[in-house]
């Protein structure tokens, strides 16, 4: 491992094992699944599923660098930052942290990673009735950290002001700032953050990003960020990596993942339906490209196509969409974003026909009668 390497991360397979009580009727949400799996092995009726979700992820993060971790939900984000934080095992392969493996010495691990957690889990940090300052200082002594650590985390995340205001009167926005002053009073080598700012308001989120790029360039930290909102990552992120079903399917700049679409445009097109939505969809699908997205919501179609000549796409869309009846009434050309590109890298991937075991990744599914151990 280099010295500029701050994660490497080696064929990293995640299984998760759930059992099924068969002929059961289990209640979620109350805490019973240990109590039904007792009481399915004395009925004698269960089945395992084996659940992947990282199937042989490798990559590496260097020194200062920001990497998006993208992809759809139940792509395997939440797992590949779980296991790099040393809260998670992986099953197979490996993963080191700063140096440290993340198995033989996941209790190293919080010396070198700080998991910032998002906004739902801020009040598992909290006491809402206790001042801002109060609730940063008591994480710090925590922590055993010093309480300087605490001035400039609310320096750094402008929330100075607010340091004597109860933790309760805080808005949303607020709120975000100060789950990620609790990841900086403990400086670390890598941040990960799992999708930190769901809920916050998009002005709001510029400014948190901001700061997000302010922790890499002058404390020459690592951030992995994961999201599936593609807008965050292409404010934030110098390279990103997009998972699809737990395999990494692109691992590049944001530019560079651009190249994927070069030369193309996109277009929108809102159309109000008078006929069926297949034929119009289809009709126009015939034209692009490459289709990014289709939605059809009551009578209105969206879709989202890729062209090399937006000219002839406009034209020919206009014609076809007032020819059977139907009524537009939206039509854009854009240069391409994040989100288009990652849109073609789906489809590309469902289009090459591998095996896909959407939405669970089931692999296999065992049934049988429980043995007593
Ligand atoms: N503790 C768990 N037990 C069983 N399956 C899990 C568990 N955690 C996650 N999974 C499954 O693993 C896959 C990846 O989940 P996750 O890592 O949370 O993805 P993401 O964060 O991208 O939404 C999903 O199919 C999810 O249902
Ligand atoms: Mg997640």
């Amino acid at each position: 491992m280099g010295r500029e390497e701050v994660v490497v991360a080696e064929r990293l397979v995640k299984e998760y094992e759930s059992y099924e009580i068969k002929g059961f009727v289990p209640m979620t949400g109350f805490g019973l699944y240990a109590l039904f799996t007792v009481l399915g092995e004395k009925l004698g009726k269960y089945e395992r599923r084996v659940v992947r979700a990282l199937d042989g992820v490798s990559f590496k993060v260097t020194r200062g660098e920001v990497v998006g971790v993208l992809g759809p939900n139940g792509s395997g984000k939440t797992t590949l930052l779980k296991i790099l934080a040393g809260i998670t095992m992986p099953t197979r392969g490996r993963a080191e942290v700063a140096g440290l493996d993340v198995v033989r010495e996941h209790e190293k691990l919080p010396r070198v990673v700080t998991y910032v957690p998002g906004l739902a889990a801020v009040n598992l940090f909290v006491r809402p009735e206790m001042t801002v300052e109060w609730n940063l200082k008591r994480f710090a002594d925590l922590a055993g950290l010093p309480r300087e650590a605490v001035r400039e985390a609310l320096e750094l995340t402008e929330l100075a002001e607010d340091a004597h205001r109860r933790v309760y009167e805080l808005s949303t926005g607020k709120l975000a700032r100060l789950a990620i002053a609790f990841g900086l009073i403990k400086q670390s080598p890598l941040y990960l953050m799992d999708e930190p700012f769901s809920g916050v308001s998009p002005e709001v989120k510029v400014k948190l990003l901001e700061l997000i790029r302010k922790l890499a360039s002058e404390q020459g930290s690592s951030i992995l960020y994961a999201t599936h909102i593609l807008s965050e990552a292409e404010q934030v992120c110098s390279r990103v990596i997009v998972l699809h079903e737990g395999r990494v399917i692109a691992d590049d700049t944001p530019r560079n993942l651009a190249k994927e679409l070069e030369l193309m445009e996109s277009v929108d097109i809102e159309v109000k339906l008078f006929e069926g939505a297949e034929r119009v969809a289809r009709d126009l699908a015939e034209r692009a490209d490459r289709v990014l997205k289709v939605e059809v919501e009551g009578d209105t179609l969206r879709l989202t196509a890729a062209t090399r000549s937006s000219r002839d796409l406009v034209r020919y869309a206009v014609e076809r969409v007032h020819a059977g009846g139907n009524k537009l009434l939206y039509i854009r050309v854009r240069e391409p974003t994040l989100e288009d590109v990652y849109l073609a890298l789906l489809s590309k991937q469902e289009a090459s026909g591998e095996k896909v075991l959407a939405p669970l990744r089931v692999c296999y599914v065992f049934t049988g009668e429980v043995s007593r151990r």
